[in-house]
């Protein structure tokens, strides 16, 4: 025996005194294709209800001119967006439909509407467990400027040594500038159904806009010229703005670039010549040290589930090699500049140490590209060949 058809009686109530508070509570809780039978006197209605019908996906057909039946087009084929297990609603899905769009995950989302573009769709290119806790890191890590930054430190040093300074921030400014262009550009392909994914690589992009705030305070800070954007920087940074492939640009540029900038930045945190420089290079530092973890993590777990990722990150190295063969890496002036400020003077013996200090330091560099990419996966061999390969201009 059939079931009885559900019935809505408005009664008096016309869409003038919330008829469609009653229809849109009877509605809900039927399926889609689902039938339901409304009667009311109020005048107009079938009019309204028609109306009303359209505006929200249903079908209204005239039984009487009292009596309507209302077939459930709504949420026809409606689903969650994301991996339907209990309890874990959140669960992001394996591939992200690009229908979904910009819905929550966890959302009931609508079949039909626009098809977005986003080339980033893939939990195991993207996503990782650990990235709800890196982001509540990186959250709570954020600072100031105006506050965290001692701007009215004296500065007693000579302007030689502030030129040097200068001209290590102008090199620093123009790689800040990449480090913030790469995760922009990968946000904005990033399917948002992987949601700690974007806010990660936004709120690296923040980072890095504080970073070139805080280098273009400091080397204008005494009123000196900016230094030297050279060819062989632009084309180093060039080739990590212009690659395609979210795992290869995570190398490149995080795991590599990036951190061979935490030791750059606590070279310059150790030997500042006065504290502002001390201050901004210690907690530029810590934000590097984030970044290079959040490149570590998707990463490491990539590589786990894609066994020839290892090959294609080398192959990446190797490519930027031979496309910046021609080009001569880390500027002269940089390097220099480098040396006088570990030296703390133009003194010979001063010289003489901050030489020692920064073959330390480029030493360091090496030493911590290998580890981290050891802890990819590749051998000590590949390690040590790929770390060599990496760019002299350290970004
Ligand atoms: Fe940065
Ligand atoms: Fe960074």
């Amino acid at each position: 025996m059939n079931e009885p058809r559900p019935t809505l009686d408005l009664e008096h109530l016309g869409f003038d005194r919330g008829a469609q508070v009653l229809l849109a509570r009877a509605t809900r809780a039927l399926a889609p294709g689902a039938l339901l039978e409304v009667c009311g006197s109020a005048p107009a209605l079938g009019v309204e209800l028609a109306a009303w019908a359209r505006a929200n996906g249903h079908a209204a057909r005239p039984l009487t001119d009292r009596r309507w039946t209302l077939e459930i087009g709504r949420s026809a084929g409606a689903r969650r967006a994301g991996a339907e297990r209990a309890g874990l609603p959140e669960e992001p899905a394996s591939r992200a439909p690009q229908c979904w769009g910009l819905a929550a995950r966890g959302a009931l989302v609508e079949a039909g509407g626009p098809e977005f573009g986003f080339r980033l769709c893939e939990r195991e290119e993207l996503w990782t467990a650990d990235e709800a806790t890196l982001y509540r890191q990186a959250l709570a890590a954020q600072w100031d400027p105006e506050r965290a930054i001692p701007w009215s430190a004296p500065l007693e040093h000579s302007d030689e040594l502030e030129d040097a300074l200068v001209e290590v921030l102008t090199f620093l400014i123009e790689n800040e500038t990449a480090a913030l262009l790469v995760p922009a550009r990968f946000a904005g392909q990033t399917h948002p159904h992987f949601r700690e994914t974007l806010q990660l690589l936004a709120i690296q992009a923040a980072d890095e806009a504080r970073h070139i705030e805080v280098f273009t305070r400091r080397a204008t800070l005494r009123g000196r010229a900016l230094g030297l954007s050279t060819v062989g920087g632009r084309a180093s940074l060039k080739s990590l703005v212009d690659e395609p492939d979210f795992a290869r640009a995570a190398l490149l540029t995080s795991v590599l670039g990036e951190g061979t900038f935490t030791n750059l930045l606590g070279f310059l945190h150790a030997h500042a010549p006065d504290r502002c420089t001390a201050e901004i290079m210690r907690l530029a530092a810590q934000d590097e040290a984030r970044h290079v973890a959040f490149a570590m993590s998707h990463l490491a777990h990539h590589a786990q589930a894609d066994a020839t990722l290892l090959a294609r990150l080398a192959s990446a190295v190797h490519q930027r090699h031979a496309a910046l063969l021609a080009t001569s890496g880390l500027s002269v002036e940089v390097f220099d500049a480098l040396i006088a400020l570990a030296g703390g003077s133009y003194q010979p013996r001063a010289i003489e140490r901050g030489h020692a200090a920064v073959v330390e330091l480029l030493a360091q560099m090496d030493a911590g590209r290998r580890m981290r990419l050891r802890k990819l996966g590749f051998d000590a061999r590949q390690a040590e060949q790929l770390s060599e390969l990496h760019t002299r201009n350290f970004m």
